[in-house]
């Protein structure tokens, strides 16, 4: 991927919509503190932040700084270099129902155009609630403020929709007023570090692509677990629920990019067809299979790290009798050549004992053993396990003789561990996918097709779930791995959950 913008050094404006919420302050901005900190931002740069409230540009600028001292990568802010970096940061008050108000942004743009006497990129952020995403749209489009497709982008945070019929209507809305090379819909999971490094993994490396189909490979498991609750969203997570909030977008994203066909080139396009493929190719789960298909459950109270949690009903604004689901199993097959009759195994949740995010491909057996049957000389199974999080690492699992007179085996690990290996700080997500936004890449976004395909592979299950109370919930405590039918999901198939990786500790669990 060409990172261009240092290179081009195009000015560049940022409009954000939530300027005063907390995903500008937790990561939006940080973000964009560190690409400036690496030298990454254009030298001509502005950032106007909007909220409904009554703040001054010093107000404005110190609420960030706290952001930055408590959220970035790279710790507490230089005085010297945040200095520089917030001179750029001013606040506009707006209402943003109001298309009359955005006309304050126009004059910006067009006064920053005539000072900079070049033309520049122009990005609008939406970081607010969904419901206000076609609104900002609409009134951008209304006010007739700056809306080049060559320069104009506009950000969109998910949920993207809340099913796939609304997630069809908001395409259609905001392709009546912007490009879909304008509209960048972000997964940060796609950000990740890991993440991108299985493409380099998969593609760059000749001896993978021979052993990356069902041939070789018994089944995958695809985990993200999480140890915190639903904190301080009770109300946007109790109408969602972990499908909608984990699995249709950032489970899906690592799905395609575990499984779909090599790409011809890097071109955004190109890669981003090859994942529309693999979502088309998801086998569609009936309505009468999804209880032999899946599993899901609700945290309960409990103690988590010798502290008293509470249960996810007794949560803010979370409703006492709520039958949302705090964790998910999923089984899926593939469709295709390459996969067909490869079982993926999806779990997430929230309250559980660990958080880490792993991919873990296992491999089948050796056809056939030649060493003595004896204990600890039966071979086991080659497993590749990609950590994206805590701990950034890729190990392969492989058998080996144990030193010593007997022959005996053993497993050892081959380690790509990113602490050991790199030097660099790996970046964090919204830092890699605000540079390609101001590059104009939109390899790491998900295209209208991709999102509503995606809403397509889940349907069945959501329609399901919501239709069929669960008698049982809550069904798992706090501090567990989950609900029992998520272990009996896998168990019917001879499989279990593996272990999560942690750092410096085999796996093979
Ligand atoms: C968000 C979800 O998209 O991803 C959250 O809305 C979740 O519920 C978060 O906690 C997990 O992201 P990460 O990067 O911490 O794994």
């Amino acid at each position: 991927m060409t990172k261009t913008s240092n290179k081009e050094n195009i000015p560049a404006i940022f409009i954000i919509f939530g300027g005063t919420g907390d995903l500008t302050k937790r990561k939006i901005i940080p973000a964009l503190y560190n690409l400036f900190l690496d030298n990454q931002l254009p030298e001509k740069f502005a950032i106007i932040g909007t909220g409904r409230s009554t703040l001054t540009d010093t107000k404005y600028q110190n609420a960030l700084l706290e952001g930055i001292n408590e959220f970035s990568r790279t710790g507490k802010a230089d005085k010297e270099k945040w200095s520089t970096f917030s001179a750029n940061i001013t606040y506009q008050i707006a209402n943003i129902k109001d298309a009359a108000e955005y006309k304050e942004f126009g004059k910006k743009i067009e006064s920053l155009k005539k000072e900079w006497k070049q033309i520049p990129s122009v990005t609008y952020y939406c970081a607010v609630s969904p419901n206000f995403f076609c609104t900002i749209a609409e009134n951008i489009n209304k006010s007739k403020i700056e809306n080049d497709p060559e320069t104009t982008r506009i950000i969109i945070e998910k949920p993207f929709g809340r099913d796939l019929e609304s997630a069809r209507d908001l395409n259609a809305r905001l392709l009546t007023i912007f490009n879909e090379n304008q509209i960048y819909r972000i997964d940060h999971y796609l950000g990740k570090e890991v993440v991108q490094n299985v493409m380099a993994f998969r593609f760059a490396n000749s001896i993978m692509e021979p052993l990356w189909n069902r041939n070789h490979i018994e089944h995958v498991q695809i985990s993200v677990t999480e140890q915190i609750g639903v904190e301080a969203r009770g109300d946007y997570f109790d109408k969602a629920g972990i499908l909608r909030d984990m699995i249709q977008n950032h489970l899906m994203q690592l799905l395609c990019i575990i499984t779909m066909e090599p790409p011809i080139n890097f071109e955004a396009d190109e890669v981003r067809d090859r994942k529309v493929d693999v979502l088309k190719a998801v086998q569609k789960i009936l309505p009468g299979t999804v209880d032999t298909m899946s599993a899901r459950g609700q945290y309960g109270p409990g103690w988590v790290q010798g502290k008293e949690v509470l249960g996810y009903r007794e949560e803010e604004d979370v409703d006492a009798n709520s039958n949302t689901e705090t964790y998910a199993a999923l089984k899926f097959y593939i469709d295709n050549w390459r996969w067909q009759g490869v079982p993926f195994y999806f779990r997430t949740g929230k309250r559980l004992f660990k958080s880490a995010s792993a991919i873990t491909i296992q491999f089948k057996e050796v056809p056939h053993n030649i060493f003595n049957k004896g204990e600890g000389n039966v071979p086991k199974q080659n497993r590749l396990v990609i950590s994206i999080q805590p701990d950034m690492a890729i190990s392969f699992q492989l058998q080996s003789k144990t030193p010593g007179l007997d022959m005996s085996l053993n497993t050892v690990d081959m380690v790509f561990d990113y602490a050991g290996k790199t030097k660099v700080d790996s970046p964090e997500a919204y830092e890699t996918l605000l540079l390609d936004i101001i590059s104009g890449d939109q390899t790491l976004f998900m295209r209208a097709d991709q999102v509503e395909t995606a809403w397509e592979v889940i349907m069945p299950v959501l329609e399901y779930w919501e239709k069929n109370r669960m008698s049982n919930f809550p069904n798992y405590p706090a501090d567990s791995w989950g609900p029992e039918n998520a272990e009996a999901l896998i168990a019917k198939d001879g499989f279990h959950w593996f272990n999560l990786p942690e750092k410096n500790k085999r796996t093979d669990g």
